[in-house]
């Protein structure tokens, strides 16, 4: 008889209640002798690095805010929304939370999770973040919905919706953005791995953008559609991005977080492609090759709503994308950080891809909605989107090198 001890399944289950024992202060269920799972410096260099190689780039985890947000955004980015389990109250909102934190610290900074299986992927962290939101169902099971934020509710229907069940909703998110597939394959495994006993997946979201090495750093990069996507943001770092993105009012364990409002937005690329130039320009308001509004020359002109053309219509519909979406006042601006999705072909050839639109806002009602009722009630654009998906979290503040991520709203 094999010694169940040493089993894989063994091992494994014993290095994770290990982890959860270690974090939480309660006993592991299974007696197991420990496993040395740490990396071998060895191992760093038998993967190419990471002395001297962009993977050994690390954004740092502990701080005020959440990483992943004003961060510059990595390649590759995956959103998973869960479900609670049922039964899970709060105090094992607590052991997952630590739990999860612990391993998000650790991978993003370049460190096998505690009871990580393939160490060695741990070693290039290549820009990794883990960010970590709320939805309604967690406040709830939390026992706190007198507490919950409206900010997470989720929003209201738009006519311009096909919402489907499997993208839409969720009771945590994991936001994981790297710019190495294979470290990102790693920490999604890991993460969602020590999620399972208290979680359930309920829809997973992958996406990219332009290469980390493939433009300049700080270039605006182009969506599916071609269209150079993230022009007029608010920009990390300034005044206006922070009154913009983080909570400064309302319940206090919000403060220094933030909302995101997660968009599947389907690209009807079929039809797309039969317009022309001219129409997508149109549709837009802004020019396809540089980015300048139909009304400047350089991408970061600002777009004049008022200029009309030799007939006398603005050169900027009523209706382009940019008038319907602009908003005037930086502090009510939302932060877009969007990733491109592409999930393969129909046997007849036609792509399945779009955007994931992630905008993050210190209040949903006062700057997200308001530009969606404007869009979803006119907005040339709508001709070749669909929203398939929407899903609304409170995303925390970040915490400090002893703490955890929710640590605020839990204890
Ligand atoms: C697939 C769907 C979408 C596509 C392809 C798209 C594309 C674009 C493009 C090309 C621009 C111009 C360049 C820039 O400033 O980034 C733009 C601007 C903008 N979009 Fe979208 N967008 C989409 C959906 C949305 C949604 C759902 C919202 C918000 C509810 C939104 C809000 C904005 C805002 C606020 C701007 C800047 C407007 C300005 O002040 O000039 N977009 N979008």
């Amino acid at each position: 008889m094999p010694d169940p001890r040493l089993s894989r399944r063994g091992l494994l289950a014993g290095g994770a209640a290990t982890a959860v024992g270690a974090l939480a202060g309660c006993a592991p269920d299974q007696a197991v002798p420990p496993v040395a799972l740490q990396a071998d410096p060895r191992a760093a260099a038998a993967s190419g690095g990471p002395e001297g190689s962009a993977g050994a780039a690390t954004e740092p985890f502990d701080g005020v805010h959440q990483a992943g947000i004003a961060t510059a955004p990595q390649t590759y980015g995956v959103f998973v929304g869960l479900d609670l389990r049922p039964q899970i109250d709060r105090e094992a909102l607590v052991r997952m939370m630590r739990l999860l934190t612990d391993d998000a610290r650790r991978l993003t900074q370049g460190r096998p999770a505690l009871a990580d299986t393939e160490p060695e992927l741990a070693v290039l962290p290549a820009r990794l973040t883990v960010t970590f939101g709320f939805g309604p169902g967690f406040l709830t099971a939390a026992g706190l919905t007198d507490r919950a934020p409206e900010a997470a509710a989720p929003l209201p229907a738009f006519a311009i919706d096909k919402l489907r069940k499997e993208w839409s909703g969720g009771d945590l998110l994991l936001q994981i953005c790297a710019d190495d597939a294979l470290t990102l394959a790693h920490a999604l495994r890991m993460v969602v791995k020590d999620a399972r006993s208290f979680a359930k997946v309920r829809w997973i979201q992958r996406g990219f953008r332009r290469g980390a090495y493939t433009q300049p750093a700080g270039l605006t990069q182009r969506n599916v559609m071609g269209q150079l996507d993230g022009t007029v943001n608010p920009v990390p770092g300034t005044p206006e991005f922070d009154r913009a993105v983080w909570v400064s009012d309302g319940p206090q364990w919000l403060r220094g977080g933030t909302t995101l409002v997660l968009r599947r937005i389907r690209a009807e690329m079929e039809t797309w492609d039969a317009v022309d130039r001219i129409g997508k320009e149109f549709t837009v308001g802004r020019r396809l090759d540089n980015g300048a509004p139909l009304t400047g020359r350089d991408e970061h002109d600002d777009a004049d709503f008022e200029k009309l053309n030799a007939i006398g219509f603005p050169v900027i519909s009523e209706q382009a994308h940019i008038r319907r979406a602009h908003v005037a006042d930086p502090n009510l601006r939302i932060f877009r950080r969007v990733y491109n999705y592409d999930e393969g072909l129909t046997s007849e050839g036609h792509a399945d891809s779009g955007l994931l639109f992630a905008s993050y806002q210190a209040d949903v009602s006062r700057q997200f909605l308001p530009i969606q009722r404007r869009l979803a009630e006119a907005d040339l654009l709508n001709e070749w989107t669909t929203p398939i998906g929407s899903a609304v979290f409170a995303i925390p503040p970040g915490c400090s090198p002893g703490g955890w991520i929710g640590d605020g709203l839990l204890t």
